[in-house]
């Protein structure tokens, strides 16, 4: 069967009711597998035919093709392999083309060390048949074998190999292959390796990659409840974490390479296929999961910080048909005292789906303000969408400017015509600097009309609703009113370029879609000649910078961004969410799978739409109930659904609203240990919402385990993610758990346990490990409350201990701040340690501040201090101050 479909039929096959879909869909999947266990290049690739080893361990070497083929075009004759240790834990290897420069991502848009220039003879040092290269100091080398051509990474310490390119009988995945538009390199995987990462997919396997899954990475608008499909984001990147006699390794490998590309994971192997650019790899030794982010973080940027009113809950619809409706949905919130920090608007604020406009009639520019006084007054913020696509409308000023400054992607000379909400749509190029000037300035003229607290860039993977090169009629209505998604252009057919029909047709869309189907056509031009070709997963990325830009100029306090296409370094600019979910149950437990992947990717401020986007026929009530006990718990908390949807507002039904005052009031009271974990991702990259292994790395038990998450190092949320349950059955690693609901509710094991929690509606159960020391305060309506109310310290020693310690730390700073830091210089954030003992039956408990005077200036106080753990469990012995 063939493996092509249309998009409107791919969505049409993952309709519940289309089992003839399924079967298209399995059919593409053993496509898939097929194509992972068989090489068309066996016997082929490329000899090493010139080296040099720099003083600084660098190499540089020529690698020449052995035979060629034409399968999916001609070999590159004679490539520059260049490799370097550019820290202690951090690798490179960058192959490309010796004598022609290709297309990378660009360092201006993720600065990092650029390889040194092309040089097309380097001298034949040394005729071993193997080289090993290290260099003091670091923990990785590099050894690689001349003919055929091939390279492996290992780990010093414990001579590990990670990496491995040499096939064999029993890796029979070929050599590297080098082409204009197809690049191929395998690598043998241990077998006790266990893989997390490789882009943004609804995975219902789990965090854990599964074999012969497709891992496609170009960045697609399709719903999210399209399983193992390539979606918004693109992260060529995965954490590898093995365990070996109880000690657990975890290292981490990125192909940096912005291009359309699949990934065949069998187990034992993983091949890249991917269509154009460079092979640059970096790895990271880690070895703990944590070091591995923040080795990775290092590289591609630190995560943004988050103001302090982002974790706070946020409420969002499409269909808020006016500012009575809005004013009337915070009024809710707060009549039914369930906490809510951020309103939002979707498309209706706007005048015909244009950016920047604000409606007439039903946003009108007074009336909105005066609610924004209102909600600004007691510390509530406002955020608005904006797409992309700019309406191709002559009276549009946005519009003028924009043509006015030639800002728009190119095809055949012309800006490329695509169809967006408000119809007719030009695609701003962000990579050109007219373009990011433009758009900053158009911002900040929105600004001046609406002072807005954030921004929601969406659509911009890019999303088109039409296919081709379109043509605008005029005179006809265009898009049709009820269905703006569907294209009412002419459009033509533009597959006969080799860049919109390349040689090797990746999994786009999950069904071999044609590159350019619903996005901006890969033929067209950007800024000094790009093609979109290459650069097309780069979208969300460049207008995430651009808008990170101008908000920061023209607030000149930290921004807050959630953009819904990412690529490798978008978490340094925004926030994400986890796309068009359905509102079913599977779709509960895959937004914990998404979120997971998003913390080791360096974006860790993610959510999911809580309650589910688009509607199904499941019970509502108690899905919704559920969702917002789990996603009270994302570090980004929104509640958000489609136009057609119902109204899912968690105040609507009164099971929902007993538990959000239940858990985003557990979430207010645990904002200060939130946003110390913002500290941590800023500094770090440590994801805010973990996988288990994160603590427990050497605890193999829980290496896939998808259903529950911590935040931070020792909080661990256990939900319900089927309906008509009422009891969990939650995995604890070895040691004491407290439920942070119930103090005196404690789990003890030695080896670690399963344990059936009770879960009725209207609870969830949260715990906190030993040795802790968990800052909380005492809540609110709004953070700007929350954080003004006094302290309590959890301490929390292992059960019955009679010796033992615990520790915790705090950050707080007055969050106006574009910089989330320390150090000298800089007074207005504090770091405070905690420090708790108990031995011969005395608790010790006592602060320390590591650095800044801005808390004690601020006049915060703790109140209260609970000790649990002593006298053989969670026996609670309370400090009033
Ligand atoms: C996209 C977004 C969704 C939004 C809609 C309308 O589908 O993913 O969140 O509501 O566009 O703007």
């Amino acid at each position: 069967m063939q493996c092509m479909t249309t998009l409107p039929q791919l969505l049409a096959m993952f309709s519940p009711c289309s089992p003839l879909a399924t079967l298209i869909f399995f059919s593409c999947i053993l496509h898939f597998a097929q194509q992972a266990s068989t090489s068309s290049f066996i016997g082929q690739g490329y000899r090493l035919i010139s080296i040099q080893i720099a003083p600084d361990a660098a190499i540089h070497a020529l690698l020449q093709v052995k035979q060629t083929n034409n399968i999916y075009g001609a070999d590159i004759p004679l490539l520059r392999f260049y490799a370097k240790h550019e820290t202690e834990n951090r690798l490179r290897v960058h192959i490309t083309d010796a004598k022609n420069k290709r297309w990378e991502v660009p360092y201006d848009l993720l600065p990092r060390e650029q390889p040194p220039p092309l040089k097309q003879s380097i001298e034949f040092l040394t005729k071993n048949s193997t080289w090993v290269s290290e260099y003091s100091g670091s923990e990785l080398v590099l050894a690689y074998t001349p003919d055929p051509f091939s390279f492996a990474v290992t780990r010093k310490s414990n001579g590990d190999t990670l990496f491995n390119s040499t096939y064999d009988d029993s890796h029979p995945f070929g050599p590297l292959v080098f082409k204009d538009q197809y690049l191929e390199i395998s690598t043998k995987l241990s077998k006790d390796a266990s893989l997390y990462g490789l882009g943004e997919h609804t995975q219902p396997h789990g965090i854990k990659l599964n074999p012969n899954d497709p891992y496609t990475l170009f960045t697609t608008d399709i719903s999210a409840f399209n399983v193992n499909a390539d979606l918004y984001g693109s992260h060529p990147v995965y954490m590898d974490l093995r365990n070996e006699g109880g000690k657990a390794y975890a290292h981490g490998v990125l192909l940096l390479n912005s291009n359309g590309m699949d990934v065949f994971y069998t187990g034992t192997s993983l091949t890249y296929k991917v269509i154009g650019g460079v092979l640059d790899f970096y790895f990271f030794a880690g070895p703990s999961p944590l070091n591995v982010v923040d080795q990775y973080t290092s590289l591609i940027g630190r995560p943004a910080p988050m103001p302090y009113w982002a974790f706070g809950f946020h409420q969002c619809k499409f269909g808020y048909q006016n500012v009575s409706v809005v004013e009337e949905v915070v009024e809710n919130y707060q009549k039914a005292k369930i906490p809510l920090d951020v309103i939002w608007n979707d498309d209706d604020h706007m005048d015909g789906a244009k950016d920047f406009t604000l409606h007439p009639v039903n946003y009108p520019r007074s009336k909105l303000l005066k609610f924004l006084d209102k909600i600004h007054n007691i510390g509530m913020k406002y955020v608005v969408i904006i797409d992309p696509g700019i309406a191709v409308n002559e009276s549009y000023e946005v519009y003028q400017r924009g043509m006015a400054n030639d800002v728009f992607i190119k095809h055949d000379g012309e800006p490329f015509t695509g169809q967006v909400w408000p119809g007719a749509v030009y695609f701003p190029d962000f990579l050109n600097p007219k373009t990011v000037s433009w758009w900053g300035d158009e911002i900040r003229r929105f600004h001046e009309l609406v002072p807005v607290d954030g921004l929601w860039i969406d659509m911009n993977e890019a999303s088109n609703f039409c296919t081709g090169k379109c043509r605008i009629h005029e005179g006809r209505i265009c898009p049709n009113e009820t269905q703006p998604w569907i294209c009412c252009f002419d459009c033509r057919d533009i597959t006969n370029t080799k860049w919109d029909n390349p040689p090797y047709k990746i999994n786009a869309s999950g069904v071999h879609a044609p590159l350019g189907s619903k996005t901006i056509a890969t033929s067209a031009v950007h800024y000094n000649g790009v093609l979109e070709y290459d650069a097309h997963s780069l979208y969300g990325l460049s207008e995430s910078i651009a808008t990170h830009k101008a908000l920061l100029d023209i607030q000149k306090k930290r921004p807050f961004i959630l953009s819904r296409s990412t690529y490798v370094g978008s978490g340094k600019y925004v926030a994400h969410w986890t796309g068009d979910i359905l509102s079913r149950w599977e779709d509960l437990g895959y937004s914990i799978i998404t979120m997971l992947n998003f913390g080791l990717y360096g974006i860790p401020m993610v959510g999911a739409d809580i309650c589910g986007f688009f509607i199904t026929f499941t019970d509502h009530e108690e899905l919704c109930n559920r969702w917002i006990q789990l996603g009270a718990f994302y570090p980004f908390s929104r509640d958000h659904a489609d136009l057609n949807s119902p109204r899912q507002e968690l105040y609507l039904w009164d099971s929902v609203a007993e538990s959000a005052r239940n858990a985003l009031g557990m979430r207010y009271k645990l904002l200060p240990y939130l946003y110390t974990l913002n500290y941590e991702a800023h500094v770090s990259g440590a994801p805010i919402a973990r996988p288990l292994f994160f603590s427990f790395p050497s605890y193999v038990e829980c290496y896939g385990l998808s259903t529950q998450f911590l935040l931070g190092k020792s909080l661990i949320i256990s939900p319900v993610l089927e309906q008509g349950k009422t009891q969990v059955n939650a995995l604890f690693p070895p040691g004491t758990w407290y439920s942070l609901f119930d103090l005196t509710y404690t789990i003890v094991s030695k080896e670690g346990t399963y344990v059936t929690l009770d879960a009725p509606l209207n609870v969830v159960n949260v715990h906190l490990y030993q040795n802790v020391i968990l800052p909380m305060q005492q809540g609110g309506m709004v953070t700007k409350e929350a954080r003004t109310t006094p302290f309590n310290l959890i301490v929390t020693f292992p059960a019955g201990a009679n010796d033992g310690e615990a520790t915790g730390n705090l950050f707080l700073d007055d969050d106006e701040q574009q910089e989330m830091k320390l150090g000298s210089g800089y007074p207005i954030a504090t770091y405070i340690d905690f420090h708790a003992t108990v031995r011969e039956e005395t608790v010790k408990v006592w602060s320390q501040v590591v650095e800044g005077e801005f808390a004690l200036e601020k006049g915060w106080i703790i109140d209260k201090i609970s000790v649990l753990g002593l006298n053989g469990g969670g026996e609670l012995q309370s400090y009033d101050r």
